[in-house]
């Protein structure tokens, strides 16, 4: 999977791109990521990229002349067109269902803002697929190009190892419980012991256990998952884009 990233500060992936999985899946060619200066489309002495909002008011807004140049010349450095992902507060709320629809993609173009937004024109010409991390202002849409990049990235094959997996994770599955709790040693802490069922290797009891622990635990932390449930009659049924409509439809 192709990442491309439309940014005004590139350094700031450069620690996040030579960690951990991400990195591994780089150098395993399961991922690339390709960083790309917004200024460097910039046509003026002064390298601008941004100017004062008509009407007045604070802040500086991202230029569409200089945004969309460099959208269009990003886009034809490959065949794959891929899907154009704008990091805006306004965009629709990142969730795992969300990270699946993505992750499907074989290219995506993340474009990050600053300052108080992009021109309203960005989003007419380029259409872009618009995400949000939630609703809480960033300063900029770096964090949030590297929250989907890391979230997707877990859905591609071959970047977690056999001893990962994202069928347990939270929100994942058909069901989209909370993951269960997960104990290692020591087997005693301060008096706190490990559940003796996940100690005893019997692997039909342990994931009876996980199944009530993961369902315990969503109706304490996020009831809000449980209401959204799907009738288990219905599940084997759907594919899994119908869950998904349903969700957004519910979300409203
Ligand atoms: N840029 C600023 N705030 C953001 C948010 N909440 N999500 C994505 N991009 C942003």
């Amino acid at each position: 999977m192709r990442f491309d990233l439309v940014t005004l500060f590139p350094e700031i992936f450069t620690g996040y791109l030579g960690q951990g999985l991400l990195k591994r899946a780089i150098d395993r060619g399961l991922v690339d990521v390709r960083l790309h200066n917004l200024r460097d489309w910039a046509t003026d002495k002064h390298r601008s990229v941004d100017d004062r909002p008509f009407g007045g008011g604070p802040g500086m807004v991202i230029r569409v002349d200089v945004a969309v140049a460099c959208v269009e010349a990003v886009r034809r450095l490959d065949p794959e067109p891929g899907r154009l992902v704008m990091l805006t507060p306004q965009g629709r709320r990142l969730r795992q269902a969300v990270v699946e629809e993505l992750a499907v993609e074989r290219r995506m173009i993340l474009l990050c803002g600053r300052y108080e937004g992009f021109d309203e024109r960005i989003r007419q010409v380029l259409q872009p697929d618009e995400v949000s991390l939630g609703d809480f202002v960033l300063n900029g849409g770096e964090v949030a190009a590297m929250a989907v990049i890391d979230a997707a990235i877990r859905l591609v094959p071959g970047v977690l190892g056999d001893e990962e997996s994202n069928q347990t994770d939270s929100f994942s599955g058909a069901e989209r419980l909370l993951e269960f709790a997960q104990y290692t040693r020591p087997r005693e802490f301060r008096g706190l012991e490990v559940p003796p069922i996940l100690l005893g290797g019997d692997h039909q009891a342990i994931a009876r256990w996980r199944e009530q622990n993961r369902t315990l635990r969503t109706r304490q932390r996020r009831a809000d998952l449980l209401e959204n449930q799907i009738p288990k009659e219905r599940e084997n049924h759907e594919p899994r884009i119908a869950e998904a409509g349903r969700e957004e439809q519910l979300e409203g």
